[in-house]
């Protein structure tokens, strides 16, 4: 089992990971916060998997535990699921002393996170992330929110958890389309901190493709720790915390013009990834070497790297990423595989250039 502390003082929390933790959630969570009433939130395909196993852990040790079920898909992560989940907490008893647990990806924790962080002024929260995205990037930070129409996350809060759980093993039923996509977020943790496991990434791709737990327990601590890091430095994204947004600029644009069902966010990541590297090459920071180091790596792991049509379009839709500042494109770019520089000078043509080059790019 292997442990960590996002250091931020009052606020200081562990990320748990493990294979097979789930039915030690309880327990785990009974030594931290004390026993209280429970609401579980999660999705009717994640809580058919996993729910009893965690619901029958938190009854087992003393915990009160009521359900809340929120439909499947980003397109709920809204303003009236957070509502229905508000009824719920206010129809089973929810006490400001109560626990929000969330059980499922990163749509049900920030959904769940909203939540307890305006339910009476804000209740404590638990995670229990079941994606690879969710256990390496969405449940650790404290960022939470739900979609306005008019655009992503457009309405949060900062509200750390107290505990996060990341059992490796629910990893094994999710779809090789969202295993992949978490693996975008990873490479990118490697791309922009570090080298070290950016190579443990190169040497174990085929276990990582097989879902071998081991391996999977290093990564992910590794990239908690790496997030929590940059959080414990930057808690509410006033400077560093920009930087675990590489690839992003271009990942959000990916994703918005795809009306966000052509690409999911890892792999927006992935192709926005590669275009922030081949920019950094023409820039003169990152190497041939390197930048091949890269490429390789996405492809080994099966993740998209060309870009689609219209870097004109794609660059519009960058503009109006919700990061911009003062109508500057602040772009996070890899200086070497494990550092990063933010660059606000770059021209749109150079912009573009890298995105032409991704669009035409064969292996
Ligand atoms: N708060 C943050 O800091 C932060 C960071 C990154 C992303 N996000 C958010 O995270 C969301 C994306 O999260 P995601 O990629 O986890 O998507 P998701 O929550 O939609 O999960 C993807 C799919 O996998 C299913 N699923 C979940 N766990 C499973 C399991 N163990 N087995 C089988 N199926 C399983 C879900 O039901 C869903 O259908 C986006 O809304 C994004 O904005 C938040
Ligand atoms: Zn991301």
């Amino acid at each position: 089992m292997a442990k960590l502390t996002v250091d931020l003082g009052e606020r200081s929390y562990e990320i748990i990971i493990a294979a097979d933790l789930l039915g030690k959630a309880g327990e785990l969570i009974a030594s931290r916060t004390g026993i209280n009433k429970v609401l579980l939130v999660s999705n009717p395909l994640v809580f058919s998997l996993y729910g009893e196993k965690v619901a029958g852990s938190l009854r087992g040790n003393g915990f009160e535990v009521a359900t809340a079920l929120m439909p499947d898909g980003e397109s709920y992560k809204n303003i009236k699921e957070a509502m229905k989940i508000i009824d719920r907490a206010v129809s089973c008893g929810i006490e400001r002393s109560s626990l929000i647990v969330a059980l499922g990806g990163g749509v049900v924790g920030d959904l769940a996170g909203l939540v307890a962080a305006i339910y009476q002024r804000g209740v404590r929260f638990v995670q229990i992330p079941t994606t690879l995205l969710a256990q390496v990037d969405s449940s650790v930070g404290g960022k939470v929110a739900v979609n306005h129409r008019r655009g992503k996350n457009l309405i949060g809060a900062f509200h750390q958890p107290a505990l996060v759980v990341a059992d490796t093993s629910t990893l094994t039923t999710l779809s090789p389309r969202d295993y992949l996509s978490g693996l975008g977020e990873v490479i990118k943790y490697g791309v922009a901190f570090d080298a070290d496991l950016f190579s443990y990434l190169e040497k174990h791709h085929q276990q990582i493709l097989k879902r071998e737990e081991t391996v999977l327990e290093h990564v992910i601590l590794r990239c908690c720790g790496l997030k929590s890091m940059v959080v414990a430095k930057d808690e509410r994204e006033d400077n560093v915390r920009i930087s675990l947004n590489l690839g992003h600029t271009f990942g959000h644009a990916l994703e918005k013009m795809g009306n966000y069902r052509e690409y999911c966010h890892g792999e927006a990541v992935a192709m926005g990834t590669v275009a922030a590297s081949l920019l950094s090459n023409h820039l003169g920071m990152l190497s041939d070497d390197e930048l091949e180091r890269i490429l390789k790596l996405f492809d080994h792991l099966g993740l998209p790297t060309a870009f689609p049509e219209n870097p004109a379009a794609i660059y519009r839709y960058m503009l109006h990423d919700k990061k911009i500042q003062a109508g500057k494109l602040r772009l996070v770019l890899p200086a070497t595989i494990g550092s990063y520089t933010i660059r606000d000078d770059v021209s749109r043509a150079m912009i573009i250039r890298a995105m032409e080059t991704a669009r035409h790019m064969r292996f």
